[in-house]
């Protein structure tokens, strides 16, 4: 036995030494905590105040605007920078859910299908302000508002895991909606909202815009009745009013996870967790189940019914996967709004699940099929 002390005083150390270092990566298991907010009583912790309202970096006086007024009338949402967002004072906000519209790339240069079904969004939502948040603007508001969560948000193994975690951002300074940029807007969101009878928890009145209201809403759609299915609730559509405390969860989650992925004992035993488990819908799912027991405080989570935000489950059969798929070239989108009935449904918007990417990478195919016009 050459690698083992051969003197009973010598084992007898290197056994405590290993239980040391057993206890040490235990330890690191069950510290797992809410910091920012306490799940046990729903409450804000103190360490709320570690999320400033004023940006950490300074903001030049030109940028301090308030909600800019739109001369050239287009039709669509105007485009908010997100650099001008960062800097406008998130105080004294009202609690419905603002009218601000986020989607993210990894520069400002949309592929074609993306820039089409952009504006289908932007076109429903014209009074609405339209922010396009690149992987570099996305760091800049880690900095400038959740400096705690610099080094996860760094740590991440790449782009995809960063822009997922950021959508919980951009909710929980910012509120208002946040939707993949393969999503096809069909109705406007409020309108369709009132109509399916979905009103905020503790008002009577459907007024999702107004300031008197108490109550945080968050709000995600539920893809297919089978709620064992890992994927049932997606993270390409969210929304919410500013400071929705669920947001601070998935935040706090994949802080711990990449915590616990840097021991040595856990990287002999799992697998690095996939941009879904980490930071995307499964890591959304588990913490929505978190959440739940706080589900009778004011601030709620809606999950709307099957069919109102994603209509198209890529769950399901290949003859609907084949026209509603944008990884398909026999996808149409035409057909494919028809077969599902999306008017009667009346859904309010459609995903048709480009994935751009594949792993910790970018998938080239993908990114090239929604490049092109047709
Ligand atoms: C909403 O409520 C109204 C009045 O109670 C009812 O007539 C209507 O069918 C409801 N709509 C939906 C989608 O449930
Ligand atoms: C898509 O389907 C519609 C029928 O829903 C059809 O009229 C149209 O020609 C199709 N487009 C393409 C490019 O195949």
């Amino acid at each position: 036995m050459p690698c083992f002390p051969a003197s009973p005083r010598h084992r007898r150390l290197a056994l405590a030494l290993l239980f040391c270092i057993a206890i040490w990566q235990l330890n690191s298991y069950l510290s797992y905590g809410s910091s920012l907010y306490n799940i046990a009583t729903c409450r804000h912790t103190a360490g709320r105040h570690q999320i400033p309202s004023r940006p950490l970096t300074k903001c030049p006086v030109s940028l301090e605007s308030h909600k800019q007024t739109d001369s050239s009338y287009t039709g669509l949402a105007p485009a908010l920078s997100p650099t001008k967002l960062l800097c406008r004072s998130t105080e004294h906000r009202a609690v419905g859910i603002p009218k601000l519209l986020h989607q993210s790339w990894k520069s400002n240069n949309l592929p074609a299908k993306f820039k089409r079904w952009s504006d289908t969004c932007r076109r429903q939502h014209p009074d609405w302000e339209w922010v396009l948040w690149t992987d570099e603007d996305n760091l800049q508001l880690v900095k400038d508002y959740f400096p705690w969560l610099e080094d996860t948000f760094l740590s991440l193994p790449g782009n995809i895991y960063r822009a997922d975690l950021a959508r919980n951002l951009y909710m929980y300074m910012f509120g208002g909606i946040y939707a993949d940029l393969d999503t096809e807007c069909l109705r406007p969101t409020f309108e369709a909202l009132r109509s399916n009878n979905i009103s905020l928890p503790g008002k009577s009145e459907n007024e999702f815009t107004d300031e008197s209201s108490m109550s945080h809403v968050a709000m995600f759609g539920r893809m297919g009745s089978d709620q064992t299915f890992d994927h049932h609730l997606p993270n390409a559509w969210m929304a919410a009013s500013v400071q929705h405390p669920f947001f601070l969860l998935p935040l706090e989650f994949a802080k711990a996870e990449i915590q616990k992925s840097k021991r040595i004992l856990h990287q002999l035993w799992y697998d690095y967790p996939s941009a879904e488990q980490l930071t995307g819908p499964i890591a959304l799912a588990k913490n929505i189940r978190r959440y739940q027991v706080c589900g009778d405080t004011l601030d709620s989570i809606i999950l709307l019914p099957d069919g109102l935000i994603y209509p198209f489950n890529w769950n399901e059969g290949q003859a609907i996967r084949s026209i509603c798929s944008a990884e398909k070239d026999s996808f149409n989108a035409s057909s494919c709004k028809e077969t599902l009935g999306v008017g009667v449904k009346g859904s309010i918007s459609i995903t048709y699940w480009s994935h751009t990417h594949r792993g910790k990478g970018s998938d080239d195919e993908n990114i090239d099929r929604i490049s092109q016009e047709k």
